[in-house]
């Protein structure tokens, strides 16, 4: 899929920030869409504007996915493109704040994947965007719960594509570092230390996606300095460690 025109899309989260941007930029393109969030009011509001769908509800657990799933294929007839995009940001570390993360930052991608394959493989099409985090290609200081998972959202989304791309499935992770949505503003000064300067709009990511589903490359970087980063981590690790644990001190001074 190279433009959203027409296609049936389902965003989940997107009663807020990146995915109420993305529900209402498709809309505009003339897609279908699906409106998924926890919040139901929230869904409703961002469906009534722009003429989508609400399906309100949990979008990570098996028969929360399941029954969203259901209800989208009921609205739309079938699901073109699904993203992922629901997430949470956990400050603390304790068992709830891991369980919660790996539910919906990762779990709730491979419910979606096991649902949506088995039809998208007999017609041959079928298109997933997960809303991952430049902490899944990096890491983000202050939360090991948000970036172990986002990791593991990224290698669940890396592993799709290198297994389904022969077969039509396209699968995308959308990796911004930080956007101006209630989840950033929600978390600690540490935060805003470390990503307030270069925090974006959502509707600079929405931007990013429409270019990113034209273009079809797998990672869609609405920051482009993700990629130098990315490749800075690789090729000397031990150098980019050196920087982020610099970064950790001044946020530590700072707070
Ligand atoms: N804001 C940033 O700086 C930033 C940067 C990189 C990646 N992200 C990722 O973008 C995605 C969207 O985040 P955002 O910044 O728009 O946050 P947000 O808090 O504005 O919106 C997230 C929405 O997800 C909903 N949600 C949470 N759990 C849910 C569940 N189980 N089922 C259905 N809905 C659920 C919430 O109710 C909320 O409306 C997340 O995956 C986040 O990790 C955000």
């Amino acid at each position: 899929m190279q433009s959203v025109a027409g296609a049936g899309v389902v965003v989940t989260g997107a009663g807020s920030g990146i995915g109420a941007a993305l529900a209402r930029r498709f809309a505009a393109e003339g897609a279908r869409v699906v409106v998924n969030d926890l919040n139901a009011a929230a869904a409703g509001e961002v469906a009534r504007s722009c003429g989508a769908t609400a399906a309100p509800g949990d979008a990570a657990g098996e028969e929360g996915v399941a029954a969203l799933i259901a209800t989208a294929r009921d609205a739309l007839g079938e699901i073109d493109l699904f993203c992922a995009n629901a997430g949470v940001a956990c400050e603390q570390d304790g068992e709830p704040d891991w369980a919660a993360s790996w539910q919906v930052n990762v779990m709730a991608h491979v419910r979606a994947a096991r649902l949506l394959l088995p039809r998208w493989l007999e017609r041959g099409n079928g298109h997933l965007i997960c809303t991952v985090s430049a902490a899944g290609l990096l890491t983000m200081l202050g939360s090991a719960p948000y970036s172990v998972t986002k990791h593991a959202a990224l290698g669940f989304a890396e592993w799709l594509a290198a297994s389904y791309a022969h077969r039509g499935i396209t699968v995308q992770a959308l990796c911004p570092m930080g956007v101006r949505t209630p989840m950033l503003n929600g978390i600690s000064p540490a935060a805003e230390i470390i990503l307030g300067e270069t925090a974006i709009t959502v509707e600079e990511v929405a931007d990013a996606v429409i270019a990113g589903i034209a273009a079809g490359s797998f990672l869609i970087l609405p920051h482009p300095d993700v990629a130098r980063m990315y490749a800075g981590r690789a090729t000397d690790t031990d150098r980019w460690l050196r920087g982020m644990n610099k970064l950790q001190i001044r946020v530590e001074a700072a707070g």
